[in-house]
């Protein structure tokens, strides 16, 4: 279950099931976030704005925070980035099983426990793959950037993202852009980060949305 720290000035939200171990967090605002520390978050440690500029890098939505008059808004564009040997990061107006959110770390290995998110499985299951894989040949403009980007896992299958998205590579180099691809999860494309339909040879089970 998701934990929240209520402050002065702000509330911090913490699902442990979603973090990816960036250490953003605590090597950002060491007062803040200190995991030898119980409880480790201290939400009164620094100002307010400093803790939500900060959760505002926090790359797989482990962390949130609520403040009055300062709500985290989506940014412009939907961009998904391929991370080297580990998730691909989100960063818009994402809604995932129906759920609005801004930014989250999705499982392309396979292994995740918490399907469609990253939970780190990744790295135990010694999981190889580019960050810096060929475009896709696609490069059409998104019609309406500002609208949801719907994130689909299709049963015992791959992501669709659905909506104007952009992808690019670990170091930003632009993959595709498009309203609507499918993006491997089961770890086994040889066209990663797009699946190739290699799952049904590989017998991949993973739970779809209803
Ligand atoms: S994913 Fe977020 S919560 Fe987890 S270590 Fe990184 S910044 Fe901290
Ligand atoms: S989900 Fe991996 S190839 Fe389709």
């Amino acid at each position: 279950m998701p934990k929240t720290y209520t402050g002065k000035d702000i509330a911090i939200g913490f699902d442990m099931k979603r973090c990816i171990h960036s250490r953003n967090c605590f090597l950002k605002l060491p007062n803040v976030f200190d995991p030898d520390r119980r409880p480790w978050v201290d939400p009164d440690a620094v100002p307010a704005e400093e803790i939500a500029a900060m959760i505002r890098t926090c790359p797989s939505g482990a962390l949130t925070f609520s403040r009055e008059g300062a709500e985290e808004n989506p940014p412009g564009i939907n961009r998904m980035t391929v991370q080297e040997n580990g998730p691909n990061a989100y960063h818009g107006n994402l809604r995932i099983k129906g759920e609005p959110m801004t930014r989250a770390t999705l499982c392309r290995c396979g292994k995740s426990r918490n399907m469609p998110f990253c939970d780190y499985s990744h790295v135990e299951a010694g999981f190889e793959a580019t960050g810096e894989p060929a475009p896709s040949g696609k490069d059409a403009p998104g019609e309406s950037p500002r609208e949801p980007l719907e994130i689909i896992s299709h049963e015992n299958g791959s992501i669709e993202a659905r909506g104007a998205l952009e992808i690019t590579s670990g170091t930003g180099k632009r993959l595709h852009r498009g309203t609507r691809v499918f993006l491997c999860r089961c770890g086994q494309s040889r066209n990663k980060p797009f699946c190739d339909s290699s799952h049904k040879a590989a017998g991949f089970k993973a739970p779809g949305d209803a």
